[in-house]
């Protein structure tokens, strides 16, 4: 299995040459680099045995099909979306293993066919809202989202334009048996247990906003301090309070992942900031009051430095438990291959919480060396991915 698992890493780390931006992997919703990945992974598929289509939002998909008509569908799959300035397993290391379980069976039949998806775009980088592969496939993307603009004004309708997608290519009407995916664990737990690999419990739910405080801009060396409504230092006083109130909450995480200044020159005081917040917690109770709280933290503070304070909610995502059953017998496949897993929550969101609305959820999670993700030195052992395989391919022998 080692040379298989060899292969993956090297898929992963070929893919991860597809990208924006040359000298380092970003590859965001539809961009000009997911022709490439496309192309890759086509051919992957195909030799593999599969068919493959593009549907309507742009999800790569390869159907290996049953003997026995009409037989439900196993989905195995993960985003090929990154972030910016992204590792290269983070997301498409699901996916390459998806289609490396198919060719490991080697033209064997199953009483159910196996659709290995790549999903369009799950980290919301390009439009500020997650999941827009995963919400089409079940068919829960709110056609407001289509009208939803980039920085550059293009909506995800001419973004799913742009990149040639005229219908959904991608027709499936079959029942589903569930959804699998392989992810990375992209924390320290696995490693500092020296475990390979985990299934997860429970996705925990994340509120995503965005915080724009207004003052008024002016000349930095004019106008005395008493009389500034600096937007950024009201901005960076609420940041560093952000950080307290998360340090002060049990199992709270919360992020301002991007500040942008305005007018952002270094002779002007800013006039206005723009601020994210991302907020996790596995309950969903504590994240929202978190997010009210700090919301209304910032109101107080605006008052304060008399600046305006609007905020828009961009994701409301609850908590998701995987499905007991998918996961038992996931972890029962891991034992039957010799692997023991650690059952643990996972604090970043994935496709499988999407997935789950509609059919039975399972993650597998392979060890983050460093813990280390959205990053480019992220990355994983050979072992860990020989490992994963053979629980997969146990998997699909034990459920056929
Ligand atoms: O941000 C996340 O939770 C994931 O990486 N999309
Ligand atoms: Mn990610
Ligand atoms: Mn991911």
């Amino acid at each position: 299995m080692l040379q298989h698992a060899e292969q993956c890493i090297a898929r992963c780390t070929a893919l991860a040459l597809h990208t924006e931006q040359p000298g380092c992997t970003t590859r965001t919703f539809l961009s000009p680099p997911v022709h490439d990945v496309h192309r890759d992974l086509t051919s992957w598929m195909q030799a593999a045995g599969m068919t493959v289509s593009t549907d309507g939002a742009g999800n790569l998909r390869g159907r290996y099909e049953s003997a026995q008509p009409q037989a439900p569908t196993l989905w195995i799959g993960s985003h090929l979306d990154t972030v910016p300035n992204a590792g290269a397993f983070d997301g498409i290391l699901g996916v390459v293993l998806g289609v490396k379980l198919v060719e490991l069976l080697k033209g064997r039949q199953l009483p159910f066919s196996i659709e290995v998806v790549a999903f369009s775009e799950e980290e919301g980088v390009r439009f500020g809202f997650p999941f827009i592969g995963s919400r089409y496939l079940i068919g829960d993307l709110d056609p407001a989202t289509l009208q939803r603009q980039d920085a550059g004004g293009t909506t995800v309708a001419q973004a799913i334009r742009d990149f040639g997608i005229t219908r959904d290519a991608a027709v499936n009407r079959h029942p589903a048996l569930g959804y699998l995916e392989f992810h990375i664990e992209q924390g320290p737990v696995l490693e500092a247990l020296n475990i390979p690999l985990g299934v997860v419990t429970a996705i925990s739910g994340q509120t995503r906003m965005q915080l724009t405080f207004t003052g008024r801009a002016g000349h930095a060396g004019t106008t005395p301090m008493s009389l500034r409504h600096d937007a950024l230092a009201g901005a960076a006083e609420w940041i560093v309070a952000v950080e307290q109130h998360a340090l002060a909450t049990e199992g709270l995480v919360a992020t301002v992942g991007r500040v942008e200044a305005f007018p952002g020159a270094s002779n002007i005081i800013p006039g206005s900031v723009n601020a994210t917040l991302d907020i996790r917690h596995h309950q969903d109770s504590v994240r929202q009051q978190s997010a009210a709280h700090l919301v209304h933290f910032a109101e107080s503070i605006a008052a304060r430095r008399k600046l305006q304070l609007t905020s828009e909610l961009r994701l409301q995502q609850a908590s998701v438990a995987m499905d007991a059953q998918l996961t038992a017998a996931l972890a029962s496949a891991a034992q039957q291959a010799g692997h023991t897993v650690h059952p643990m929550p996972s604090g970043a969101g994935h496709d499988a919480m999407i997935m789950a609305k509609q059919m039975p959820a399972a993650m597998l999670f392979l060890r983050s060396p460093a813990g280390l993700s959205h990053h480019p030195d992220e990355s994983v052992l050979l072992q860990d991915v020989a490992a994963a395989l053979s629980v997969g391919s146990q998997f699909l022998k034990s459920y056929a």
